[in-house]
């Protein structure tokens, strides 16, 4: 496993092209929904928010979204999109949590799509998302199962192939946190280099804070 930081900055103006992502996307939002943990008075954070692809599948749902990222060109492109939109629930907040900066604020949910594995210090980022979150508040993650290794091309900052549901679900109820259900959220296919197409289950994980 590689421990460069990939460069998502470089990606951001291209990411939202690849329809594998914006279905996938879609169907995290849509099982994030179906948890039954976005409401009209929800206050939202999606962590790892990318170009805003789950985040604005949610704003219309929710009292406020904001979207986190450590990528200053993705969040370009996602605050274009708020600005364009007139989006007045939703802002974009750079954080880097791998560089020492803390999430702050007060929330209701905590969402984060496809950025667990790229975070290489998971434990100390779920004592933040316990902080952030009010009490009773739900936190949902969505990543892939463990895997070989193969579903990046290239191995620039992925510090987990995929994850284990339970060690997941017992890393959260260390945190503090109860719960942790997990649904297969969406699969991604991709060609093989002998043809074959691999499957990539991703999972959505449900833990909230007592
Ligand atoms: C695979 S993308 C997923 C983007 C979005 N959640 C989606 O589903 O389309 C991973 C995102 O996590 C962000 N990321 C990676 N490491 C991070 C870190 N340490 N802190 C915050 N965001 C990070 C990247 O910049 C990127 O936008």
């Amino acid at each position: 496993m590689h421990t460069d930081k990939r460069d998502f900055d470089q990606e951001a103006a291209v990411w939202d092209e690849h329809p594998t992502r914006v279905r996938l996307a879609k169907d995290i939002a849509g099982a994030i929904v179906g948890q039954g943990v976005v409401k009209p008075e929800t206050a939202a954070l999606d962590f790892g928010c990318g170009t805003g692809l789950v985040t604005l599948r949610l704003q219309p749902l929710v009292r406020s979204i904001t979207g986190v990222d450590s990528s200053q060109g993705m969040l370009e492109v996602f605050s274009a999109k708020i600005a364009q939109l007139q989006f007045t629930n939703v802002r974009a907040q750079f954080c880097d949590p791998d560089q020492g900066d803390r999430l702050s604020g007060s929330y209701d949910l905590v969402v984060s799509s496809m950025t667990l594995h790229h975070i290489k210090e998971i434990v100390p980022l779920f004592a933040q998302f316990y902080a952030i979150l009010a009490p009773g508040g739900y936190l949902c993650l969505a990543d892939l199962d463990v895997e070989d290794g193969r579903f990046h091309d290239s191995p620039a900052g992925v510090f987990h192939y995929g994850f284990d549901r339970e060690v997941l679900r017992q890393s959260l109820i260390a945190a503090g946190f109860v719960g942790g259900e997990t649904v297969t959220a969406s699969e991604i296919e991709k060609p093989g280099s002998n043809g074959a197409i691999r499957r990539f289950p991703v999972f959505l994980m449900t833990a909230r804070k007592p």
